[in-house]
């Protein structure tokens, strides 16, 4: 058998592909980028890359030494003679917290709005929506403490997802407090999980003495028939007085801009390093335990990371899952469309001709050419296989003259244009 890519990665494949669906079509993936490059930007957020590989330590002091993601879905990069020191990264934000303190973006205008999209890598269990290598739109804030930083944060998942033309999307918002209400509710997990250790998964036993919260994120059906039955207190009757009103202002905003949304009191996200609000899109089409992305604050991540205090907040789509969710409402989609104009040769002297007339329409619009000779029929078919707008066949006396005889496809007509005025016949129909 031929080679197999890897578990868990998708080829993103071109339209008319066989084997095409929603989630693998690389100009679906487009729409996704270019949606919410358009709200994005709108909102003031610039563009960032940074690399796809990182330093191991980041990702551990980032996302948490307790978390799933570090203590088992880390892929390794080994190279020869290293000993192995980078991960190829799980997620975007500690990259992009460690890139703002390592380049010195503190000094520009505050707050600061970033954006990236890009592959992102979990050795997790393949299913559904969930795969190794998946890839995801990722929007963070860096330099403001406000409220209002939070609600517009949401606002703006709202809206990439209103634009996308989903909607059956729900928003679960939560708040995990400030650190000492974490750790007050942490201890009360300790005490109540404590009598029952025996009755937790491995994972999970370890996860009492680590980070109990991260119990209630146990994927182990034990370990919530436990939590269901202990009836655990949710996170939120531990805020302290700032975090509750800094939750309420939260609130107040998302009422106020009509976007709809529902407390979930126990949300806990997959990553340490987040404080005060959080929340998670979530759509039936990807299935219940799947979010469609998901956000928090962090205001104590770049101090951990090494550097200053900088209060910072966003959030990350899974674009697969997107894209799921598209195709389980069945939106409709902007068809791809075909090269304004397709050009052949009658005879394989003036193939070389075709071939020049499209490379100088090409500094105006989409033309495409044939590479060998073509009968007129077989170049009409041609043309709309590939769905041209306009089809031209060069022939010896087109050659001779200097002109094009365009046909529209859609309608039959022809028109003679000659060659000097192609490009702004072109121009006026791009
Ligand atoms: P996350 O919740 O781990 O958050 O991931 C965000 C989204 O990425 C998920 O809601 C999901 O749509 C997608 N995703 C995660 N894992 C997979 C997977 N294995 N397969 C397919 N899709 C997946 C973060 O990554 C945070 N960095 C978000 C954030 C940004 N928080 C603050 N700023």
């Amino acid at each position: 058998m031929a080679l197999q890519r890897p578990k868990g990665t998708q080829d993103h494949l071109p339209d008319g592909s066989p084997k095409l669906s929603r989630d693998v079509q690389a100009s679906a993936f487009a729409f996704v980028q270019d949606t919410a490059r358009r709200v994005l930007e709108r909102a003031g957020a610039q563009f960032i890359h940074t690399p796809l590989f990182e330093e191991a330590e980041l990702v551990k002091r980032g996302v948490g030494g307790s978390t799933d993601i570090v203590r088992k879905e880390m892929f390794t990069v080994y190279y020869f003679g290293d000993h192995g020191g980078y991960v190829l990264r799980p997620e975007g934000t500690a990259s992009i917290v460690r890139a703002y303190l390592q380049n010195g973006l503190k000094q520009l205008p505050a707050p600061l709005k970033l954006w990236t999209h890009g592959p992102m890598f979990r050795a997790e269990n393949v299913q559904k929506g969930r795969l190794r290598q998946f890839h995801q739109v990722d929007y963070e804030v860096l330099g403001s403490e406000g409220p209002l930083v939070d609600a517009e944060a949401i606002w703006l998942m709202w809206e990439v997802v209103r634009e996308l033309g989903l909607t059956g999307v729900r928003v679960k918002l939560g708040s995990i407090g400030d650190p000492e209400d974490r750790e007050a509710y942490n201890a009360y997990l300790r005490d109540l999980f404590t009598p029952h250790v025996e009755r937790l998964s491995d994972d999970s036993k370890d996860r009492l003495t680590r980070n109990p919260m991260r119990i209630l994120d146990s994927k182990s059906e034990g370990d919530q028939a436990l939590i269901r039955e202990l009836n655990v207190k949710p996170m939120l009757d531990f805020l302290g007085e700032e975090a509750r009103a800094h939750f309420e202002a939260v609130q107040r905003s998302l009422t106020a801009w009509d976007i709809p949304y529902d407390i979930d009191p126990s949300i806990v996200r997959g990553l340490d390093y987040y404080r005060r609000t959080a929340w998670e899109l979530h759509h039936e089409g990807v299935g219940a335990k799947s979010a469609l992305g998901g956000g928090g604050r962090y205001d104590g991540l770049a101090a951990q990371l090494g550097g200053p205090e900088v209060p910072g907040i966003g959030w990350a789509f899974g674009i697969e899952r997107l894209l799921l969710a598209l195709e389980a409402e069945g939106v409709a989609f902007p068809e791809p469309g075909g090269p304004l104009l397709f050009l052949a040769a009658m005879d394989e002297e003036n193939v070389g001709l075709a071939a020049r007339v499209a490379l100088q329409g090409r500094r105006v619009a989409r033309v495409e050419f044939a590479y060998r000779a073509l009968k007129p029929g077989n170049a009409f078919k041609e043309a709309d296989r590939r769905r041209a707008r306009y089809a031209a066949i060069i022939g010896s006396d087109e050659a001779a003259r200097g002109v094009l005889n365009l046909k529209n496809l859609a309608s039959g007509e022809q028109q003679e244009v000659a060659l000097a005025d192609l490009n702004t016949f072109l121009a006026e129909r791009v």
